[in-house]
């Protein structure tokens, strides 16, 4: 398996986690401070949110690489996707020469890569001497409000719940130190870390619960398989959570990233 990412609908990402990828894209490549000229790579680009805003601030070429088909062909469809090159494909294996960019980023791709260590080698052979290669992933244990909500709720009510939640929060890159100890595994040169907090602005519960029922990452994988009536039962529940005593309407939930960048030594 190249991936434990469910992946299947490029529309159904974008309401789901696409419009908050958006967001994380402006302070995720500040912190990254990409060399001012160069090609980039974005890593696991999914629907675009990353390289399209990237292709919007550089002259340079941008690419976009990704192994779900349905994300591809929706980024292509993007209002100025015609200016990245998506390409589907494997970060294990991504086709390009040594050397071929400036920089390498990927953004809360690399912890649903089956085999991250050598997704970040292949980062690191397509980077020149000196370029960037940069990521972040979820801080889901301790950052992700959006998810703790759902998954603390309906892991009271299903033990499945609970296996995948565990499964997800404690993936090794996902810990304080993952990306740091893969990048200095890896030989990378100025490590730096960072944590980066959004705000995920939901309009009111149904804006909230209706894009998890689309069936995209584990959060939607989880749901698409429960039965109508567990599905209610959990849906009640995450319900009370989200309105926590108030009328229904508009909620602010942060969400953290852990960050990492570093360069490839000369
Ligand atoms: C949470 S999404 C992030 C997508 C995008 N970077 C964003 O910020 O919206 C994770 C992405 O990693 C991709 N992915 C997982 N394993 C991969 C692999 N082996 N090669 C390329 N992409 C992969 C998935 O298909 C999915 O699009």
């Amino acid at each position: 398996m190249k991936t434990t990412y469910r992946a299947s609908d490029g529309a159904a990402y974008e309401v789901f986690l696409g419009r908050w990828t958006r967001v994380l894209a402006g302070p995720f490549s500040e912190f990254a401070r990409l060399p001012a000229e160069g090609a980039i790579i974005d890593v696991g680009c999914g629907t675009g949110s990353l390289a399209l805003a990237l292709a919007e601030w550089r002259r340079d070429r941008v690419a976009g690489i990704d192994i779900a088909l349905p994300y591809i062909a929706f980024a292509r469809s993007r209002e100025h996707g015609a200016g990245v090159d998506f390409v589907v494909g494997d970060a294990c294996r991504l086709p390009y020469g040594d050397c071929s960019f400036a920089a390498a980023v990927a953004q809360l791709s690399l912890n649903f890569v089956a085999d991250a260590r050598r997704a970040l080698r292949e980062m690191q052979r397509v980077v020149r001497p000196g370029g960037v290669v940069a990521a972040a992933v979820w801080d889901f244990r301790g950052g992700l409000v959006y998810q703790r909500l759902f998954w603390d709720t309906a892991a009271g009510l299903d033990p499945q719940a609970g296996v995948a939640r565990d499964r997800l929060f404690s993936s090794p890159l996902a810990m304080p130190d993952g990306l740091p100890r893969l990048w200095r595994e890896a030989g990378l040169g100025m490590i730096e870390r960072g944590s980066i907090t959004i705000r995920m602005e939901y309009a009111d519960f149904a804006d909230y619960w209706e894009p998890l029922l689309g069936g995209q990452g584990p959060v939607g994988a989880y749901v698409a398989g429960l039965s109508q009536k567990q599905r209610q039962l959990i849906r009640e529940r995450v319900r009370l959570s989200y309105l926590s005593g108030a009328s229904d309407g508009s909620r602010s939930m942060t969400a953290t990233a852990w960050a990492v960048r570093g360069t490839v030594p000369i």
